[in-house]
């Protein structure tokens, strides 16, 4: 332990300032891996874990990585006392630690450089880390899901979940949408009774949001193009691998807008956000060997197709679908595999969808909605359309669905008050990310899945 406590540095001395000083005292830049190729013929301090380690006698290769990317450090044994080398050789995986050496450019490498280890000091030796590179099984990685998270795909994975709700942002941002964010705890339910979660509001009862869209409506009203970005929550009962009970999703809303407004804004959004991470991601995307070339090929328009004419593709297809039913998993990823782009299946019948739907004039029957349902199998990534802005529609359709009126006084104030014609739409984060990344299952698309068995960690 002698050793460990010689090479420990206080904590305090190395968080503050972005320059330290070697035992020599000159000073040395502290930096991520990945700003290394700054530093080339350079010494720079590293700071960050064991990702692996292996040695050859004289040599340490010590895996870093930092949360920006691994790098190969090379500790050679003549550059250290014979106590030194002895410590790194005791490294652990998952052991913390900071290295200072000089940076040497290395086309084997696999970003690209190495480092020649000129001094180092640890943190703490990791004793035991549960993860490692053999094969573990699911349910024991959720068990660890703190530190499954390390693990080189995991991060690939969520990296690029931030590429996508930056990209969401931006193109909200870029065309005058304000963000305006929507409460989690409401009176309403949105999208039906039977997915609620109620809790205790004091004296009164409140549900965690499903969706924030009858507050958009509101704010619609207020700023014309708006958008809510946040956590929602549905009690789905049944396991399935495309449900989460707590989802992210971007919900825009426009005043003025019609169904095939809502369709553009929702075709042109998926581009967006599929441009920006084959811009910006594809490191993590060849990490998770996901095919880029699907990728590349969804560019506009998308197909759109009625619910009727899904319907005749289902049955020639096999399935049992009636007319005047929802599309079950299994259809939506038929549907999703005949197109080498998400598919666009707009005018479901009223019956199956919320109570807040505009009926289409040609055929009441119908709503103006629209589902949009990703390729590859993935199904349904956003859901939207036109909602009702007549009051007394609104009223019957409330009371038609068996919700109390009384908790949507003020959302139909809405239709008294200078109504309009406004359409929106909602898009799950983590469907957008699985489809993405080419993932069987949402429990990887976010960092701690609440799954219907699974509240830990
Ligand atoms: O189709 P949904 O239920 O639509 C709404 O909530 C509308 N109020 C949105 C709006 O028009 N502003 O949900 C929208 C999207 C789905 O397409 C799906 O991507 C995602 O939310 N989603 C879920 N994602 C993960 N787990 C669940 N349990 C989800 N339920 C819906
Ligand atoms: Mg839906």
């Amino acid at each position: 332990m002698a050793a460990l406590t010689e090479n420990f540095v206080q904590f305090v001395e190395f968080v503050a300032p972005l320059f330290l000083t070697d035992p020599k005292g000159r000073f040395m830049a502290i930096d991520c891996i990945e700003n290394i190729s700054a530093y080339e013929g350079t010494e720079v301090t590293l700071r960050g874990w064991v990702y692996n380690k292996r040695s050859s006698g004289k040599l340490q290769f010590i895996l870093l990585r930092d949360g920006t990317g691994i790098i190969q450090c090379v500790a050679f044994k003549g550059n250290f006392t014979a106590e030194q080398f002895d410590l790194l050789d005791k490294l652990t995986q998952e052991s913390s630690v900071q290295v200072q050496g000089k940076v040497r450019k290395d086309s084997r490498a696999p970003g690209g450089y190495e480092m020649d280890v000129t001094g180092f000091q640890v943190f703490q030796l990791a004793e035991d880390y549960p993860i490692t590179p053999k094969e573990h099984g699911t349910a024991f990685l959720m068990e660890h899901r703190h530190l499954w998270l390390r693990s080189s795909r995991q991060h690939a994975i969520l990296k690029i979940r931030h590429e996508i709700i930056k990209a969401c942002r931006d193109y909200f941002d870029e065309r005058g949408f304000t963000l305006v964010d929507t409460p989690i705890f409401t009176p309403n339910a949105c999208e039906g009774t039977t997915t609620l979660f109620a809790t205790e509001y004091f004296d009164q009862k409140a549900y965690l949001t499903q969706s924030g869209q009858l507050y958009n409506e509101a704010t619609a009203a207020a700023f014309g193009k708006v958008y809510c970005f946040g956590p929602t929550f549905r009690a789905e009962k049944s396991k399935t691998r495309r449900h989460l009970m707590e989802f992210w999703m971007v919900e825009p809303e426009v005043a003025y807008a019609t169904l095939e407004d809502t369709m553009v804004l929702a075709e042109g959004l998926i581009c967006f956000i599929l441009e920006r991470v084959l811009k910006r991601r594809r490191a993590e995307l060849e990490v998770l060997e996901r095919e880029v070339s699907i990728l590349e090929k969804v560019v506009l328009p998308f197909p759109r197709i009625t619910y009727d004419e899904a319907v005749g593709i289902l049955r020639e297809s096999g399935s049992e679908i009636q007319w005047g039913g929802d599309f079950g998993g299994g259809d939506e990823t038929i549907l999703s595999q005949k197109f080498d782009r998400p598919v666009m299946v707009h005018r479901y019948p009223a019956q199956v969808k919320a109570f807040y739907m505009q009926p289409d004039p040609e055929r009441p029957n119908l709503a103006l909605c629209v589902d949009v349902l990703a390729s590859e199998g993935y199904g349904e990534i956003i859901g939207g359309g036109q909602r009702i802005h007549d009051y007394e529609l609104l009223l019957q359709r409330l009371q038609a669905h068996q919700l109390p009126t009384e908790p949507f006084q003020w959302y139909l104030d809405l239709r008294k008050y200078g109504t309009v014609p406004h359409a929106g739409f909602g898009m799950g984060i983590e469907r957008v990310v699985a489809w993405v990344c080419k993932l069987d299952h949402l429990r990887e698309t976010i960092a701690f899945p609440r799954t219907l068995y699974r509240i830990y960690p």
